[in-house]
């Protein structure tokens, strides 16, 4: 029988809720505690999720001899330190995005698992669907040549009234970079993810379009619509737009556009591959079909069908053609891998399943947002991905 691993969880808000949805759906995982920011609310967020115990503080979660895997899914400022009690106590991470809001944070943290001997990873959750892990295998196998164009969009509309608020606009909790950190981030993960080549470079141009919000006395949950409660106006720096051309190792070329403020995108992610003999488009709201776009033949849709996959993408497929699968089935996909990888005593140095992202992932994402940002202040020039963003 496989042993039970114990999942502790930090920082039970909206996407930690879906962590604990996840691993449940494993069977050999139990969620054994959470912890939020008092033991009051951590003990009514216990009871309302099922969860035996409840800390008001992460370090005495992460010193719980039951909780071998901490989930770190708090606002991004307190990653780091809940990150590093984790390491110090060698538990086994699972960070959301963004591992840190910063290139040297992010190092720091790697080196600090790394140094822990544990697993470590970061849930850039769209590599978790069975289209992407199909659109990957098909670039690998040549199916449409070498790629030289990478475009797309990730739009929200959430934040586009001064009364919409979140922490993620404050950049001492949010981080300097707003909807680039925030979403912009998975964009290019999935991207480099399913192209198989790294941005090296960016040129960017930011946009904070709401420049005074409505910020609410009491702090709201994302994504939720402001009501009538009593405000303060607040200046915003952050961007809630973006649009970033970009420059990949492997030679492809590629932009892409990134909002909060688009009236009608609730979760517009998509990107275009181009290669030389075809194209592959897959949309998150259309997330059960793969347009293959072809010159010398038909486009097609390739539907989410198993027995229509290549072997390594049908094993993230759970449920026959025609029976949609969505964002939550490919969240519990990443577990899947990060936590098998985790029951078979593997070590970081072993090959790990496509849908486990590495705090080293996390790392350059958080390059590639501090480039976005340094390329930004320097007038929309190229500038070079790297822990320290260098202009060209
Ligand atoms: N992978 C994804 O698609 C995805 C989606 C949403 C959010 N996220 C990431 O997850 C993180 C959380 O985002 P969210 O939308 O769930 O935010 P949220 O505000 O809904 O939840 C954060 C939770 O952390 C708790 N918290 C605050 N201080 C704490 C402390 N000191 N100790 C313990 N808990 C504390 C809050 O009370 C809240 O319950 C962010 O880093 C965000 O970028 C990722």
């Amino acid at each position: 029988m496989t042993r039970r691993i114990g999942m502790g969880l930090v920082g039970p808000g909206f996407v930690g809720a879906h962590h604990i949805d996840a691993v449940r759906r494993l069977g050999y995982v139990d969620v054994v505690a959470i912890a939020a920011s008092s033991d009051a609310s951590a003990r009514k967020k216990a009871e309302a999720l099922g969860v035996p115990k409840a800390y008001g503080s992460y370090q005495a979660l992460v010193a719980d001899p039951d909780v071998h895997v901490v989930h770190n899914t708090t606002p991004n400022y307190l990653h780091v330190p809940v990150v590093r009690a984790a390491l110090a106590a060698r538990k086994h991470v699972i960070s959301d995005k963004p591992l840190a809001v910063t290139p040297a944070d992010a190092r720091l943290l790697l080196d600090a698992a790394n140094e822990a001997r544990v697993v470590h990873a970061v849930t850039f959750n769209y590599r978790g669907n069975p289209l992407v892990q199909q659109a990957r295998e098909m670039i690998a196998a040549g199916d449409i040549g070498h790629v030289h164009f990478v475009h797309g969009a990730y739009l929200q509309d959430w934040l586009l009234q001064p009364t919409d608020f979140s922490w993620r606009l404050e950049p001492e909790k949010g981080g300097a970079s707003s909807a680039v950190g925030d979403i912009g981030s998975h964009w290019c993960d999935l991207v480099q993810h399913v192209v198989g080549q790294r941005i090296v470079e960016v040129l960017a141009d930011l946009t904070t379009v709401i420049g005074t919000r409505l910020k609410p006395a009491a702090s709201t949950e994302a994504f939720s619509r402001g009501g009538d409660e009593e405000r303060q106006p607040v200046a915003i720096e952050s961007e809630d737009l973006a649009t970033i051309l970009l420059r990949f190792d492997g030679g492809a070329k590629g932009s892409v556009s990134v909002g909060q403020v688009c009236a009608g995108h609730k979760n517009g992610l998509w990107f275009e591959a181009s290669g030389r003999t075809g194209s592959l488009r897959w949309d998150q709201e259309r997330q059960n079909d793969l347009w293959i776009g072809r010159r010398d033949g038909p486009n097609a849709v390739l539907p989410k069908d198993p027995s229509l996959l290549v072997p390594a993408a049908r094993r993230y497929a759970h449920l026959p053609g025609g029976h949609q699968e969505a964002w939550a089935d490919a969240f519990c996909n990443v577990m899947r891998d990060v936590y098998g990888f985790i029951a078979e005593g593997r070590q970081m140095s072993d090959h790990r399943p496509p849908a486990f992202a590495s705090f080293e992932d996390g790392y350059h994402s958080a390059c590639v947002v501090d480039a976005v940002l340094e390329s930004h202040r320097r007038g929309a020039v190229w500038t070079r991905v790297g822990e320290e963003a260098t202009v060209r």
